[in-house]
């Protein structure tokens, strides 16, 4: 049985199951060659059917990491922006208008432009809850029987951080945060005041500048951007800083109630490899997953396990322990593509280095341990490029 899951936003991507195992999957943005590619994941879709060597027609299942009819709570916190002022309040309609205009309606034309585009199919279509999405694919890949879930991300239909606890095959919800508190708004709020484009994918390059600065404006963002509400609950303050205003502005834990010893996380906020160090020494809890395609993409692979999981009821089938999924190139391949090209080349051999020094007498590299850590980080090797 072949389910495939689709990702169609920011960092658009495709994922294809057989069986209940993840045999094929890839972000738009490798095909295109656009950053954070927004929009119908066309050519991954392509590129894993391909892979499998099937066609549409044998794909029984579709399922899309959004709910697009879920609104309300984003069309009362619009509302409720124009206590604070007239200008959030038609920052927050631009955007809702150009959303449901340019994405969440054309989501209900996606089964006939499936069809359109791949020929006749009798799959069944589904639309998954964006958060649990993310908890699928962190939880449903993991080599943990039960866990805790902590998903975060800008905001899924209202959600922008998740507790959850994963048990078995089943992934039940504990807590939501809502909007308008969002952490992963908060860094799109400094990404645009700090001049860079939320949209352009830029809050991975704050991310990582970060770590080179100094926490000058700490209490300013502690104490008045997001401050903490009792021990399971943030607030971020938007009459302070709002990421759709935030280029306009100038200024001068997860639930301790569980029991869990697993902690599995996802969201786009769950790149942030400081943050994750600090739970990993910080929290109680001992083993860890983060899906590693934690963004919007990892979606793509949560709403078709979603699909197989709890609309099939199967049970998990799959544990993901790396991240290479995409296109892969021979060296013939590589060969053929240079000698299309007139610029200079030259053949690197790969030396591998991380924590490695190369040995001269044996002509081998030789890992050097590094000290046992505290506790067991199970993470699967990073996506390529993104932050
Ligand atoms: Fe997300």
């Amino acid at each position: 049985m072949y389910i495939l899951g689709l990702t169609t936003m920011g960092d658009a991507a495709a994922s294809l199951l057989k069986d209940g195992k993840l045999i094929a999957a890839a972000e738009e943005e490798r095909f295109s060659r656009r950053k954070h590619h927004s929009g119908f994941p066309w050519m991954a879709v392509e590129y894993c059917l391909a892979e499998a060597g099937i066609t549409l027609k044998d794909v029984e299942h579709v399922a899309l990491y959004w709910k697009p009819w879920v609104l309300s709570h984003k069309a009362w916190q619009a509302l409720r922006s124009a206590t604070l002022s007239w200008e959030m309040f038609q920052a927050r309609i631009d955007r809702g208008v150009a959303q449901i205009s340019e994405s969440y309606l054309g989501m209900f034309q996606y089964p006939a432009r499936l069809r359109e585009r791949f020929g006749p199919s009798d799959f069944k279509f589904h639309y998954m809850d964006h958060h649990e999405c993310h908890a699928a694919s962190c939880f449903l890949v993991s080599p943990f029987q039960s866990a805790a879930i902590l998903t975060a991300d800008g905001t899924g239909e209202a959600t922008t951080t998740m507790f959850a606890n994963g048990c078995c095959d089943d992934i039940t919800p504990r807590q939501r945060i809502k909007l308008p508190n969002s952490l992963g708004q908060f860094y799109s709020s400094v990404t645009n005041f700090l001049g860079f484009d939320m949209f352009g994918g830029d809050e991975w390059k704050v991310m990582g500048l970060a770590a080179y600065g100094k926490p000058t404006y700490y209490d300013f963002f502690r104490n008045q951007v997001v401050t903490l509400e009792g021990k399971n609950k943030f607030r971020v303050h938007i009459d302070v800083l709002d990421h759709h205003l935030a280029k306009r502005y100038q200024f001068s834990k997860a639930s301790s109630e569980n029991c869990e010893e697993n902690l599995c996380m996802a969201g786009g906020v769950m790149f942030n490899s400081v943050m994750n160090g600090r739970i990993m020494t910080e929290s109680k809890f001992k083993n860890f997953y983060i899906q590693p395609a934690a963004g919007d993409a990892g979606c793509s692979l949560g709403a078709a396990l979603l699909v197989w999981s709890r609309k099939l009821g199967k049970p998990a089938q799959f544990e993901m322990d790396h991240a290479y999924w995409g296109p892969k190139f021979s060296s013939d391949q590589c060969a053929a593509a240079r000698r299309k090209d007139d610029r200079r080349w030259r053949h690197h051999r790969l030396v591998q280095r991380t924590h490695g020094v190369r040995s001269a007498r044996a002509g081998r590299t030789q890992l050097r341990r590094r000290p046992a850590p505290r506790r067991h980080a199970r993470v699967a090797q990073p996506q390529g490029e993104t932050a």
